[in-house]
Formats: structure tokens, C-alpha cells, sequence
């Protein structure tokens, strides 16, 4: 996948979030219908992913694919962590997420990279956060292994993902991903077991498993109806397509031809890189 073709397809995300003064590009977890902002929705599913899981002033903390930077900013900013690192793909995200700390000494980090090869020293990680990225990996066991190599025995991943049961269909739409356009998803989707499967065969003890799919429908179609009051149709040029998308995808998930799951795993204390 190249950058550019993701560029292409993060853009009307972009208009849309910065029409509306959101900070994350996530679907958001709403425990009911219309108790909160899509800004808290977005919010709250961060802490849900996150848990317990611990993050103290010694911490290091990677936010892979960390999009504009909302998420690693609300990490940031509770747990003040010694580092925290948000890994992107898409330098124009990296851009806006740096301009929003621009001058602050004490910030996170924003670096342009992949997820398939993290720029970070083995065992260097106490909590890697990857947030509705590793739907894009074409390598989804090599990003695993890569957290098992970058984090400290004892270190925890959290990974929240849009999964599905019906990956042939999903596979056939994923020829729309030959196109550079606001359409091409490059989205390759996994169903909840091959994520298993792949945590246990690389070495990662489970944690937590959460299926989050009626909260983050329940999310979606709040911020679509907050996105669609706020939004005189003339100047939401750029984002209109986005929100027909999401719409879609807020019937997907709805349902159940789309799911959203949670997952946190432990390294081992006594294991070592795959
Ligand atoms: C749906 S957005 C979620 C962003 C962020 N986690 C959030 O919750 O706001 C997915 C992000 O993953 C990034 N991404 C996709 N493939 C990537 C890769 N191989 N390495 C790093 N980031 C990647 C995309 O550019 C995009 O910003």
C-alpha cells in the first residue's frame, strides 16, 4: 500500500474532523444512545481498550497508527508517561498531529512510520496502543511479532480492530483498493479467531477479549447525526462521501456483518521475541 493511496483515502477524514473539531478517527464506544459528544464517544473507547492496564511516570507507550493524534494525546495527558511515541503512516496526519503540540515541552512524540517495522529498540515498550490501524496491515502477524519484539517482558498490547465473519465478500470489495480513492479502504479484515490464533502462536498470553460492536454502532450513528446538525451541506465539500461511508458502516456493524473487538495480551515475564 502506498502513502499516497492512504493519504488519499484518510483525506475526507480529515476535512470532516477538522470541520467538527474532532481529534480521533475512530468509531467510538457509546454505552447508549445519545449520552455524550462523538468527542467523549471517541474517548471513551480508548479507555475501554485501555482497561487497567498500567501506565505510570516510568512509562514508555506506543500509539501505532496513531492517526491525528487525538488518542495519544488523551493518553498522554491522564497518565503523563515518561514517552509516549504516535508511530503514522500518512505524514500529513503526523503534520497535524505535531502542529497541535507545537512549543509544549512536555508532549508526546509523533514519528512517520509503519507498523510492520517499528522504529524502536527490542523489549524498549511497556504498552503498545493500536487503535482501528491493523485493519490496513497487509501483515497482521508481522505487526504481532513486532510487538513482541519491541515490548518489555511483562509489557501489554492493546488492540482494537473491525473485524469480520464474512472476509471473502470483504476480500471482493478490497479490489476497490487498486483505485487511489476516497473509496479504497485497504481494508484486509480479520475475524476475531485468526486475531487469536495469532496471539497465542506468537506468544502472547490473552488478557482480555471485548466484542464493543452495538456500543461503536450506537457511537457512529450519534456522531452522523451531531456531523449532520452541524453541517451546512454546501460547505461540507470533501467530507459528504466520508459520511455516506460511515453511514454504511454504521449498518454493517449494526448488522453484525462488521464487528469490533477489543483485545489486551500480556507478554510473557519469561518469553522472548518470536
Ligand atoms: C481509523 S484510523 C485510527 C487512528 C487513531 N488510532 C484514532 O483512533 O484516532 C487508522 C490509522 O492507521 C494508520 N495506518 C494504516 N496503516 C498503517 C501502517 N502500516 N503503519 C502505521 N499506521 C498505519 C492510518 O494512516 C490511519 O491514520
Amino acid at each position: 500500500m502506498s502513502q499516497r493511496s492512504l493519504e488519499v483515502f484518510y483525506e475526507p477524514n480529515r476535512r470532516l474532523a477538522h470541520a467538527h473539531g474532532l481529534q480521533g478517527y475512530n468509531a467510538g464506544y457509546a454505552e447508549a444512545r445519545g449520552v455524550a459528544t462523538f468527542d467523549q464517544y471517541q474517548r471513551n473507547l480508548v479507555w475501554r481498550l485501555l482497561g487497567d492496564v498500567e501506565i505510570g511516570p516510568q512509562s514508555t507507550v506506543l500509539d501505532v497508527g496513531c492517526g491525528i493524534g487525538g488518542p495519544s494525546g488523551w493518553i498522554y495527558e491522564r497518565y503523563r508517561p515518561e514517552r509516549l511515541i504516535g508511530i503514522e503512516y500518512c505524514s500529513t496526519s503526523v503534520r497535524i498531529a505535531e502542529e497541535r503540540w507545537a512549543g509544549k515541552p512536555h508532549r508526546p512524540i509523533f514519528l512517520q512510520g509503519d507498523a510492520h517495522c517499528l522504529p524502536v529498540p527490542d523489549q524498549s515498550v511497556d504498552v503498545i496502543f493500536n487503535l482501528e490501524s491493523a485493519l490496513h496491515y497487509a501483515d497482521k502477524r508481522k505487526f504481532v511479532s513486532e510487538c513482541l519484539r519491541a515490548l518489555k517482558p511483562g509489557g501489554v498490547l492493546c488492540l482494537g480492530d473491525i473485524t469480520t465473519r464474512c472476509k471473502r465478500t470483504f476480500a471482493v470489495l478490497g479490489t476497490l483498493n487498486l483505485l487511489a480513492s476516497q473509496f479504497s479502504t485497504h481494508a484486509r479484515l480479520w475475524d476475531a479467531p485468526d486475531y487469536l490464533e495469532t496471539f497465542e502462536s506468537i506468544g502472547f498470553q490473552l488478557i482480555r477479549h471485548e466484542r464493543v460492536t452495538r456500543q461503536s454502532a450506537d457511537s457512529l450513528r450519534d456522531g452522523l447525526d451531531e456531523v449532520s446538525r452541524g453541517s451546512n451541506w454546501s460547505n461540507a465539500r470533501g467530507y459528504r462521501g466520508r459520511f455516506f461511508y460511515l453511514w454504511f458502516m454504521e449498518r454493517l456493524l449494526r448488522h453484525r456483518l462488521l464487528n469490533y473487538d477489543l483485545f489486551a495480551l500480556a507478554k510473557p515475564r519469561g518469553g522472548g521475541t518470536s
